[in-house]
């Protein structure tokens, strides 16, 4: 399953979110990739690109057949500074391009001249778009209005928007404005890292499909349009994640899930962060 971007690079639809993996990354990469995750995210700050690069190269994959993304991480902001961290990206990864490069978290208002440096950083996205070392660019944990700042600047329309996203947290807004100006939406913690697989309501959605609270968690992000982005260390996990028998929320049940009360949040409001 793929969507297709709007430069018409196609994204597959499910992909392996490595956040917080530090412990035995190669291991469980080497399980992603034998349970077929072909698109692998992680970014600077995550800590194991090297790693990632390591499992890739040692279990023989084929560069070409595989999406991977990585994002620039906060103090790497600006132009100088992005194209340095993208190179230095690549080198820990072993690759000579990347399928999607990220700016990881916008500045905000806690930050002075923030607009002008957010412009810094995507100009130099752009840059690297426009040298081939990149099939797409975009952004990652922009609201609507961090959104808009940059398409008032922009030559390259960002391609993609990665948020946090899961029942419990939909950021309509965000949803709504990128897509209809055509930027795929990528859901991190689709299952609210773990926190939503007590959830009564989901508990009981996923009883009556049969499945578990992880499926329906990610088939919600399928069903409405984005792509999503699991994160597990678990062998079963990882497979399923990836494998499970498909079937479709109903709408009623979709109109549930929408309306459930704030759930499973990370707490990680953008226009707050002070990192
Ligand atoms: P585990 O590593 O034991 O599988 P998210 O993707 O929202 O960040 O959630 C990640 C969390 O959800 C991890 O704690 C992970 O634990 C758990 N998880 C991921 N997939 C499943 C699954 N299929 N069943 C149960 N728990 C899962």
């Amino acid at each position: 399953m793929v969507k297709k971007l709007y430069n018409g690079v196609e994204i597959p639809s499910i992909g392996f979110g490595t956040w917080q993996l530090t412990e035995n990354v190669e291991a469980v990469i080497e399980l992603a990739l034998k349970a077929g995750y072909v698109h692998i995210d992680t970014a600077a700050i995550y800590g194991n690109e090297k790693e990632i690069g390591n499992a890739i190269r040692s279990n023989g994959v084929d560069r070409s057949s595989l999406f991977i993304t990585s994002k620039v991480w906060n103090s790497d902001r600006g132009y100088e500074a992005t194209l340095k961290a993208f190179e230095e990206s690549l080198e820990r990864l072993q690759t000579d391009y990347l399928d999607l490069y990220l700016i990881h978290w916008p500045a905000n208002e806690n930050r002075e001249n923030a607009k002008q440096e957010n412009a810094d950083t995507w100009r130099a996205l752009e840059e690297l778009y426009a040298k081939g070392k990149v099939r797409a660019i975009g952004l990652s944990n922009f609201l609507k209005h961090h959104v808009k700042d940059i398409l008032e600047i922009e030559n390259v329309k960002p391609m993609v928007n990665q948020i946090e996203f899961h029942p419990g947290y939909l950021q309509g807004d965000t949803v709504d404005f990128c897509t209809e100006h055509n930027i795929v939406v990528e859901a991190w913690s689709p299952i609210g890292s773990g926190r939503l697989l007590e959830d009564e309501t989901l508990r009981g959605l996923a009883a009556f499909y049969g499945v578990s609270v992880a499926s329906l968690c990610i088939q919600f992000a399928l069903q409405e349009n984005l792509v999503v982005l699991p994160k597990s260390t678990n062998p079963v996990n990882i497979h399923n994640n990836l494998h499970f028998e498909r079937f479709v929320i109903r709408s009623e049940d979709v109109d549930t899930i929408k309306s459930m009360p704030l759930n499973g949040f990370s707490g990680l409001n953008p226009d707050e962060i002070t990192f």
